[in-house]
C-alpha cells in the first residue's frame, strides 16, 4: 500500500516555482499547500498554480494535515528549518545543500535514522546526464577503478537574483562558494557508491574587484573572501577528485559538469558541447579506443545542430535547458509528470520522483542523509581549509544507512 504524500512549500521564490506544478501533478501527491514570509509572495503563487496559503512555517509543521514539507527558502537557510520539520515528524524534501553546519548535519542524520522520516536533497548533479553515463559506466565494469575526476559549478553572481533580499542583498550574497558544493561533488561522488572524501585541501580566490559581497570586513554573514573555491580530495577508495566551486568568472553553459572522470580502464571527458569516452581494447590491449558519446548526453534538439558554428554560443544562452539525454531514464517518470517542463537538463523530475517514490514506498532516496552527506561535509571542511591556506583536513563521515533502511533502485 502506498503512502499518500500532503505536502507545504516553504519559500515560494525563484527555483520553488518549478516544482509546485511537478509535485501537484505527481501521482503520490494527494495535497500541495505554499508558504512564504512574505505574503504577496506565496499570493502569487496562490494565483499561478491554484494552491492554498499556510501563513507561517511554524503553522505548516504542526499542522497534521501535511505529511512532509519542501524546503525552497535560501540555501543558507535549510539546517534548522530541516530539523524542526523532522521534530515536528514530518517528511522532508530540501533543495540543496542540506546545510551550513557540519553539527546540523549530524542533528539531521540522527533525527532521520532515528524517525525514520524520508530526509531526500533535490540534487541536479547527481541526474545530470554526464553523471548518469559514468555511473553506469562505473558499475557496469567499463571504466575500472575510479583515479581521478574534475567537477566543477560555475555560477557567476551577476546570474543570480538578490532583488528581494532588499538593501543588505550583498550580505547573503557573499556566502562561501564551498558552503555550496553539492552540484559538483554528486557529480563524482553520485557515480561511486560507498565512496567519501576523507582528507580535503580547499585554496580559495580572494576576490579583487567585488570587494562589496567578498571580503572580511563585515561584508558578508561570513567575513567570506574567497568568490572561488577549489578543493582537492583524497577519496576512501584512493581516487583524488578535484572540485571547484566558481562564483566569479566568465563561464556559463553548462554550468555544472564532469570535465574528466578517469578510471583505469574507461576515461570520461567534455568541453561545453562535446562527450568523449575512451577506453582499453579489448582486443589489443594496448590500443586505446576514443568514442564521441555525444548524441547520448546532449538533448536531441541540441545534437540536430551539434555542428553549427552558434551552437556553442546557443548552449551558453541555455539551448537544452528544460530537456532531457537519452541517457537519462526518463521512461521511469510517471506518465503524469513526465512530459512537463524538466530543468536543469531534465534533471527535475527525477529528483521529485525519488522523494515521492521514498515517502510513498518507506525506502531511501538515492539522495538520502548519508549520501547527501557525503556530498556536503567536504565543502564545509574545504572552506575551513581555505580560510587555513589550504591545509590538510579530515572530513567527518556518517557512514552508510541503516543496513534495514534499503535504497530505491530507480536510475
Ligand atoms: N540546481 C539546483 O538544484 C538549484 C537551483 C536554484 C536554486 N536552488 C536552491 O533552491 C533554494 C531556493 O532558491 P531560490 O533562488 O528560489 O531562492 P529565493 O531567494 O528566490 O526564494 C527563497 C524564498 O524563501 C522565503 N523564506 C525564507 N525563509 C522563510 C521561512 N522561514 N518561511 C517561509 N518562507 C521563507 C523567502 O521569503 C523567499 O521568497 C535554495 O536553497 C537554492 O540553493 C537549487
Amino acid at each position: 500500500m502506498r503512502r499518500k504524500i500532503s505536502m507545504c512549500f516553504i519559500g515560494c521564490g525563484q527555483f520553488c516555482r518549478c516544482f509546485v506544478p511537478l509535485f501537484k501533478k505527481h501521482p503520490d501527491v494527494e495535497y500541495v499547500a505554499v508558504c512564504d514570509l512574505i505574503p504577496e509572495k506565496a499570493q502569487e503563487y496562490h494565483e499561478k498554480f491554484d494552491v492554498p496559503i499556510v501563513p507561517t512555517f511554524e503553522d505548516a509543521i504542526s499542522d497534521p494535515k501535511f505529511n512532509a514539507i519542501a524546503i525552497f527558502v535560501q540555501r543558507h537557510l535549510h539546517g534548522p528549518l530541516v530539523i524542526q520539520a523532522l521534530k515536528a515528524g514530518k517528511n522532508v524534501y530540501s533543495a540543496v545543500p542540506v546545510a551550513s553546519k557540519i553539527e546540523e548535519i549530524f542533528e539531521i542524520e540522527r533525527l532521520v535514522r532515528k524517525t525514520g522520516l524520508t530526509y531526500s536533497m533535490g540534487e541536479t548533479g547527481y541526474y545530470r546526464a554526464c553523471a548518469v553515463f559514468c555511473r553506469e559506466k562505473m558499475a557496469a565494469g567499463e571504466m575500472g577503478d575510479f583515479v581521478y575526476g574534475e567537477a566543477q559549478y560555475n555560477h557567476d553572481q551577476r546570474h543570480f537574483h538578490y532583488e528581494h533580499e532588499g538593501p543588505n542583498w550583498r550580505q547573503v550574497a557573499g556566502i562561501p562558494p564551498m558552503l555550496y558544493p553539492t552540484h559538483s561533488t554528486s557529480m563524482i561522488l553520485g557515480c561511486l557508491p560507498h565512496v567519501y572524501a576523507t582528507k580535503v585541501c580547499g585554496f580559495g580566490y580572494r576576490e579583487k574587484y567585488m570587494t562589496d559581497i567578498f571580503g572580511e570586513n563585515g561584508v558578508n554573514l561570513w567575513n567570506n573572501p574567497f568568490s572561488n573555491t577549489a578543493m582537492l580530495c583524497q577519496l576512501s577508495n584512493g581516487g583524488v577528485a578535484r572540485i571547484s566551486e566558481n562564483r566569479r568568472l566568465a563561464f556559463a553553459g553548462p554550468n555544472s559538469y564532469i570535465s574528466q572522470f578517469y578510471g583505469s580502464e574507461g576515461c570520461y571527458e567534455f568541453a561545453v558541447s562535446h562527450h568523449y569516452f575512451s577506453h582499453w581494447s579489448k582486443e589489443d590491449r594496448k590500443k586505446l579506443i576514443m568514442e564521441e558519446v555525444t548524441k547520448e548526453l546532449l538533448p536531441e534538439s541540441v545534437t540536430a545542430v551539434l555542428n553549427n558554428p552558434d551552437t556553442p554560443q546557443r548552449i551558453s544562452d541555455g539551448m537544452g535547458f528544460w530537456e532531457s539525454s537519452p541517457r537519462q531514464h526518463t521512461e521511469r517518470i510517471p506518465i503524469e509528470i513526465r512530459h512537463e517542463r524538466n530543468g536543469h537538463n531534465g534533471c527535475h523530475h527525477f529528483m521529485v520522483d525519488d522523494f515521492c517514490q521514498a515517502m510513498a514506498t518507506g525506502l531511501l532516496s538515492p539522495t538520502n542523509i548519508w549520501q547527501a552527506a557525503r556530498f556536503n561535509l567536504p565543502g564545509l571542511v574545504a572552506h575551513q581549509s581555505a580560510l587555513q591556506g589550504g591545509i590538510l583536513m579530515d572530513v567527518p563521515d556518517l557512514g552508510e544507512p541503516p543496513s534495514d533502511w534499503p535504497v530505491l533502485k530507480l536510475d
